[in-house]
């Protein structure tokens, strides 16, 4: 896996204050929806509540939406990008779209679905059979709260990341609406009643066991752990969805366990 060297979101000088371009982008591949904007979350919003009898255009959006942002911080054309924890590969197959070297690494085939993309990896993010310093963008989506030792699985993408390259995580916080999954929002009365209530409503089983494949991540102590690293510095950390301060709901403490839904973090890789 080798990068070619240029203009991209692996940035080049270790130095200075960094932004994104903040209004998402609009190439030919993109959603052409500004970030952070109202039409943008309400696009996205109408998408998930499609999540499963149309997955197909709920994640196509996604990826795009994701890919946008990691392209704010500079084009992934030409790029190594690693996705940690990838699922069925539809932000694997949107990198590869706009020109990335995009790789999956999924641990549960059950994951990938019957057509994950063509060299798709089953392997765990904890243990990434990569050499050190080999991806431009280390990506992963909504797996943090699926780990039970986020310092570990972080560690692990900081590790694959080149320095001065990108990663991007992106999670759902315990206290978000969303915290409990398909038992949400009744895990604010408690993830055992929640899923018990899951399985009475639908009759069937829920996917997610809180402590097994679901964990309580919280906004406030994942800042803290990342900003006490000096592997990586935090360029942005933001609600990934909210049309509008999505910045500043994310520095609310308290207020940022409930309203952010889901954080955004962008962080770059400190030269050793
Ligand atoms: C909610 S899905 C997210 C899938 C995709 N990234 C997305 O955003 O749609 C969580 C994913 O995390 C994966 N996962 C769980 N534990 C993991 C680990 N230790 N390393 C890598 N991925 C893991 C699961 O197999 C699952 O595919």
């Amino acid at each position: 896996m080798t990068a070619p060297k240029g203009e991209g979101v692996g940035k080049r000088s270790g130095t200075g204050t960094e932004t994104g371009t903040g209004t998402g982008t609009r190439s030919r591949t993109g959603t052409g929806l500004k970030d952070p904007s109202i039409r943008r979350s309400l696009a996205l919003f109408r998408a998930f509540l499609h999540e499963q009898d149309d997955p197909e255009s709920c994640y196509t959006l996604l990826a795009r939406d994701a890919a946008d942002q990691v392209e704010a911080y500079g084009a992934v054309e030409g790029r190594t990008v690693v996705d940690v924890g990838g699922g069925s590969g539809y932000f694997t197959e949107e990198f590869r779209r706009r020109g990335a070297h995009a790789y999956l690494f999924e641990p549960d085939v059950r994951e990938l679905g019957p057509k994950p993309p063509r060299s798709a990896v089953v392997a765990d993010g904890y243990l990434l059979p990569l050499a050190d310093g080999v991806a431009d963008v280390c990506f992963s989506s909504n797996v943090l709260e699926h780990v039970a030792d986020p310092q570990t699985f972080l560690s692990e993408m900081v590790r694959v990341t080149r320095p001065d390259g990108l990663i991007y995580m992106a999670f759902t916080n315990w206290l978000s609406p969303w915290g409990g999954h398909e038992w949400a929002p009744w895990h604010y009365f408690g993830a055992e009643r929640a899923r018990a209530r899951y399985r009475r409503r639908t009759g069937k089983a829920a996917k997610h066991t809180l402590g097994e494949n679901l964990f309580a991540v919280h906004i406030g102590t994942t800042l803290r752990q990342v900003r006490a690293r000096d592997d990586v510095r935090v360029v942005a950390a933001r609600s990934r969805y909210w049309p509008f301060l999505a910045g500043a709901v994310a520095k609310a403490p308290g207020l940022r366990e409930f309203a952010t839904w889901n954080l955004l973090l962008i962080l770059r890789r400190c030269p050793p």
